[in-house]
């Protein structure tokens, strides 16, 4: 079941990131409002560490840009902004927010491990969450440096694979999960314990998992890890240590990488356990085991 560009455009153009259903039906710059403020809300460390105030009147390129909520308050704050996804449904969503928000910005719709842009164009790349879903990771962190001007910035979001999430849910719990997700009788008396809203979501993980487990019993440890993340179906994912990051930024200079966020409303994980510690030892967990590892790096002047 090796996956391949083609799955990750398809999958990605069918499930654009942060998307509400019925999106087209409904007033499109309110959803795109209360988009941002879920966002910032959930993920609150995103504006600290996109720093999206810094870049007036310099050229940034977002690689993956989704639906361009990041991408928009770097446009708000002055920057040249381009956003490049590798799917049509992304592209033509981002252009349509920058035009309700009256924003300025370029897109381009390609695969990033082959950027259309030529070498030191770029002040600061910013990639939040896309290089773990390419075929060639490597590919792309090759393309963010060659566009960078030299003494250009990136910042980057890859999932941990030093973290709680991954290491005690994604290798512990889900897999004794994967085991017995097909006992419908069991789950249906287990699940209405968390409450009815969590019960429902558990319950359509369950089925989706009871699918996938129909196809692929034995997945190997990519395919679990990918299964694991965005979505049961999502056809690629990876995760980083440290070192590995490390390596992956071989190239650059000035490499720091830090970690934060733990999904406070889909893991089982939370609901089951981690809630119930106190708040500092959250707060400790999730600074040395969060689930998103931050990289940021600069090319040699
Ligand atoms: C999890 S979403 C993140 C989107 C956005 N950065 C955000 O934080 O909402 C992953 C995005 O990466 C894009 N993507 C995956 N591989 C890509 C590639 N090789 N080139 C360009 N975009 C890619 C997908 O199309 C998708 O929009």
């Amino acid at each position: 079941m090796s996956k391949s560009i083609n799955d990750v455009q398809e999958f990605w153009n069918l499930n654009p990131c942060g998307l509400p259903s019925g999106y087209s039906d409904q007033d499109k710059k309110s959803v795109f409002e209360q988009i941002e403020r879920d966002r910032y809300l959930k993920q609150a460390r995103i504006p600290y560490y996109a720093d999206f105030a810094s870049f007036k009147g310099k050229k940034v390129l977002e690689v993956g840009c989704g639906i361009g909520t990041d991408g928009s308050q770097f446009a708000k704050n002055g920057a040249v902004y381009t956003g490049v996804d590798l799917t049509e449904a992304g592209i033509r969503i981002s252009r349509e927010r920058f035009s309700i928000m009256g924003l300025k910005g370029e897109f381009v719709q390609i695969n990033a491990e082959k950027l259309p842009f030529s070498n030191d164009s770029f002040d600061h790349v910013y990639s939040f969450g896309v290089i773990h879903h390419s075929e060639d990771p490597q590919k792309i962190v090759d393309e963010i440096r060659r566009v960078l001007k030299p003494g250009g910035t990136c910042t980057v979001m890859l999932y941990n694979r030093t973290s709680f999430y991954y290491l005690i849910e994604v290798q512990v719990m889900r897999k004794l999960f994967f085991k017995f997700c097909d006992k419908e009788r069991l789950w249906k008396a287990v699940f209405p314990l968390f409450g009815k809203g969590l019960s429902q979501r558990f319950e359509s993980f369950r089925i989706k998992l009871s699918k996938m487990k129909a196809v692929k019993r034995y997945p190997n440890e990519l395919e679990w890890v990918s299964m694991n993340t965005d979505d049961v179906f999502c056809p690629i994912a990876r995760v980083y240590s440290a070192g590995e990051a490390k390596r992956l930024f071989r190239d650059f200079r000035d490499f720091r990488t830090s970690v934060w966020f733990i999904d406070r409303e889909n893991w089982l994980l939370w609901f089951s356990l981690v809630r119930f510690l106190p708040k500092p030892l959250i707060n400790l967990l999730e600074s040395r085991t969060g689930w998103f590892r931050m990289i940021q790096a600069s090319k040699q002047r």
